[in-house]
């Protein structure tokens, strides 16, 4: 019974700031179930074995099979788009083969070397500008003036967001991130604001996805809108919004708190933060060794296909499983010394971007913003010191640091 309350300890608003005592207990039990029939997988064998079995699916909500062309949003009057996407036609993230790999294969058709490398480019001159508004400041939050504002800007640039529309994108994109905390549609009020707030997303998408097949440009979305993939042809319009708006939540909270926990983790260790300001070049260890360390997605959720035995556990068909990656990165079965924070070390076989199927499309972009930025911080900032302990989000799935302020002498 023990057990039972652990996931909901996990949950709870007061254990976000460390919840790695917890995640310790709840792998003594490799899978546990919880006392509302969820399964929880908290060690790294066992996580690793539940995200590669195809029984496994990511349709946590009702099957939504629907043919993936020829969808205009010719009945777009009679009820939402929103409502489409949420009946029938859900983010490829929600969906299992064939359907999954059919949309994810057209997003990694456009996801072209040449779009990736222009916006490196673009993410290192973005971080330069941030920091520059800031020269003469005494206080910096992490959050506010670098981690937040510098994702959004990516995507929207990649997707051809037009530059003024931008600041719509900030609150889309924060409150549809909610919806990925597992008890988000039990709550009435959270799941009011979610619908109004897709409401405008698609209904914005939808007219701007019409505006690139008549004036299509050089970005992603003008990609997707008029060009055919392998196996798939046009991608229908409502899979089509569901998709844009997809990139765009999966790839910002998560963006924000890599940077921020990445910069949390630095102050926190002097001598590596010392290191990167010394050694810019790595960066990239750094980040990997915080998707191990303090990962932005703690967890998912899926859901079981058949009967599953594992580790002396039957999770039964139909049951909820929480793979809980954090916990897998601190598995002393998995990691020598797991709670020490060791960007050199050579056993980082993290899930920070998941992993299998639905292994995260956005991770290249994911890993030059928070190189960049990372590399810039550690470069620029003149003597910065942790101002507070820092506020977190809400959210137990998708965690990070509402704000992370820090004292400094100024910006190089
Ligand atoms: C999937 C993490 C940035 C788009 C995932 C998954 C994780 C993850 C753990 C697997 C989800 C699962 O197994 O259910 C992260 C982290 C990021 C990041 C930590 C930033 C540091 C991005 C960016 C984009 C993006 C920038 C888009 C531009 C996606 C998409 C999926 C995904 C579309 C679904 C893939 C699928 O279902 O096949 N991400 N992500 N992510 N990510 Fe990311």
């Amino acid at each position: 019974m023990a057990d039972a309350t652990l996931l909901d300890q996990v949950k709870d608003r007061k254990n976000r700031a460390d919840p790695y005592p917890l995640f310790a207990r709840l792998r003594e039990t490799p899978v546990s179930r919880q006392h509302d029939g969820t399964y929880v997988a908290a060690t790294h064998a066992a996580v690793a074995s539940l995200l590669y079995d195809p029984r496994i699916s990511s349709e946590t909500l009702p099957p939504s099979k629907r043919p993936l062309t020829g969808n205009p949003f010719t009945d777009w009057v009679v009820k939402p788009i929103r409502q489409h996407i949420t009946d029938t036609h859900r983010p490829f993230i929600f969906r299992d083969p064939p359907d999954h790999d059919v949309l994810r294969g057209a997003v990694m058709h456009q996801f072209t070397r040449e779009r990736v490398q222009a916006m490196r480019k673009r993410s290192d001159r973005l971080v330069a500008d941030l920091l520059n508004e800031k020269c003469g400041a005494r206080e910096i939050d992490i959050v506010d003036d670098l981690a937040y504002p510098l994702p959004v800007t990516v995507i929207c640039e990649l997707f051809g967001v037009p530059r003024e529309d931008e600041p719509k994108f900030h609150g889309w994109a924060t409150q549809l991130a909610t919806a990925l905390e597992p008890d988000s549609l039990d709550d009435d009020a959270v799941r009011a604001k979610n619908s109004r707030c897709f409401d405008e997303i698609s209904a914005y998408m939808a007219g701007l996805i019409r505006d690139k097949r008549r004036h299509p440009g050089d970005d992603m979305l003008s990609g997707l809108a008029n060009e055919s993939a392998p196996g798939i042809g046009r991608m229908g319009d409502y899979d089509l919004v569901a998709t844009s708006i997809l990139m765009l939540v999966a790839g910002h909270e998560t963006t924000v708190n890599l940077i921020t926990n990445s910069m949390l983790t630095l102050m926190r260790h002097p001598e590596a933060l010392e290191r990167l300001r010394a050694e810019p070049g790595w960066a990239p260890r750094v980040l990997e060794e915080v998707q191990r360390f303090d990962p932005p997605v703690q967890f998912r959720t899926r859901k079981a296909l058949a009967d599953l035995a594992i580790e002396g556990t039957t999770i039964p068909e139909g049951a909820p499983v929480v793979l809980l990656f954090a916990a897998a990165g601190r598995d002393p079965q998995a990691y020598a010394d797991p709670d020490r924070f060791d960007p050199d070390r050579h056993d980082n076989r993290h899930f920070g971007f998941g992993g299998s199927l639905h292994y995260c499309v956005g991770a290249p972009l994911a890993r030059f913003e928070t190189e960049a930025a990372l590399a810039a911080l550690a470069g620029r900032l003149q003597n910065p010191r942790l101002a507070e302990d820092p506020p977190y989000r809400p959210g137990a799935a998708l965690r990070g640091p509402q704000h992370l302020r820090l004292a400094i002498d100024g910006i190089a």
